[in-house]
């Protein structure tokens, strides 16, 4: 027989939870949804028809009272009430799948986390980039050894606007900080400090940034910032006015380096000297492959698949706050950070440990 598939309500039915986690729910043969809440009517309304059959709620207040028959939430509404909404859910006793960022405060993150461990449920915060199948791959170069413990990391991450919401909402909520917390430092900045913790295999110990908020606008459009690690740095740049969509890492390791462009990945390897090149000089091996990813899909369907096996599997294991996890709360502590760099001339400021 079949095991029943977990039942799980989204809160917050906009552009993410119809185009992203939607179709991959519909594919999943471990979790199905059930119910839905959102404050504004049309998004019920589109939810409504999108999943036939499913209770649909005005707040996610009146959807938790009605909770008996649910495992988990899918929290993706925008910033600003995601930590309020995982720890109502955590207290009614369900485990909850978070949009990123998990939290837009260090002190909020923590507290959603205590309330995971004593309510014995799953906090999972949304890391989707790390399924995309060009990050898979360069995970497994790098785990046969190729190009060396990786020192140095570079992450750009370029759009020529702001994401936007759903229309029938708020579809410049990103530019507001009330709802998002931050501008393409919030928004980004999760998916590009658990890559490079991934890929240095440690985790910061400080930051120096510098970020640009255009006149009129309370968010920045722009972030530069280099993170410090035990095993080397990180330099990343985050910007909504490159007027292209495109994401460039580059990896740089003991004997070799990895360059990721969307679908490309460029691996060079330090190779024998040429038997004619100067002396000393290194000779450099370069290999490229492409690797389908889907980046230009804003929804990320895809990836939503393969990440929220790894959810389920944390329910059935009772991996309540796993890596996952403490890497969310280590972005925040991360950005936070780095918001104090940049409104402080750029001085580095030291990542506290964790409490
Ligand atoms: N992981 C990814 O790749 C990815 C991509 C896009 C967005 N996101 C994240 O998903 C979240 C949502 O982003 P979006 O682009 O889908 O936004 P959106 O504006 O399209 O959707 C937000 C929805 O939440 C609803 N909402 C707002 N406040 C609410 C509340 N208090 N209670 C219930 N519903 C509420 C709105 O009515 C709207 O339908 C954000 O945290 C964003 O960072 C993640």
């Amino acid at each position: 027989m079949t095991p029943r598939r977990r039942r799980g309500a989204i809160i917050g039915f906009g552009f993410i939870a119809e185009k992203g986690h939607l179709p991959a729910y519909a594919r999943s043969d471990e979790l199905e949804i059930v119910a839905v809440a959102d404050l504004c009517a049309a998004r019920r309304d589109v939810a409504a028809h999108a999943i036939p059959g499913a209770r649909i709620y005005e707040s996610y207040a009146g959807l938790l009272r009605d909770a008996g028959d649910l495992d988990f939430v899918d929290v993706s509404t925008p910033p600003y009430v995601h930590a309020e909404i995982a720890r109502a859910a955590l207290q009614k006793g369900l485990h909850v799948l978070c949009e990123k960022p998990l939290a837009t405060t260090v002190e909020d993150a923590r507290v959603i986390i205590d309330e995971a461990l004593r309510q014995g449920r799953v906090l999972f915060p949304v890391e989707n980039y790390r399924h995309a199948p060009v990050i898979v791959a360069v995970r497994q170069l790098l785990a046969t050894g190729l190009i060396g413990a990786v020192h140095d990391v570079t992450l750009s991450t370029f759009r020529n606007t702001h994401a936007r919401g759903v229309k029938e909402w708020n579809a410049g909520w990103r530019r507001e900080t009330r709802y998002a917390g931050g501008g393409v430092a919030m928004d980004h900045g999760s998916h590009t400090f658990y890559l490079a913790f991934e890929w240095l295999r440690s985790y910061p110990t400080s930051i120096t940034a510098k970020m640009r908020t255009p006149p009129g606008y309370d968010t920045e459009d722009t972030f530069v910032g280099t993170a410090t690690f035990p095993t080397g740095m990180a330099s990343v740049h985050l910007t909504w006015t490159a007027g292209i969509r495109k994401v460039i890492y580059t990896l740089h390791g003991e004997r070799g380096a990895i360059r990721v462009e969307d679908d490309d990945i460029e691996v060079a390897v330090i190779g024998e000297p040429h038997p004619n090149g100067a002396p000393g000089r290194t000779a450099w091996e370069m290999k490229t492959k492409k690797v389908a990813s889907e980046w230009m899909d804003a929804g990320h369907a895809a990836w939503f698949r393969s990440m929220f096996r790894n959810f389920a599997t944390a329910m059935d294991e009772r991996e309540h706050v796993g890596r996952p996890a403490m890497d969310a709360l280590r972005c925040i502590e991360l950005l936070t950070a780095a918001y104090q760099s940049a409104s402080d001339g750029s001085r580095e400021r030291r990542i506290l440990p964790m409490g």
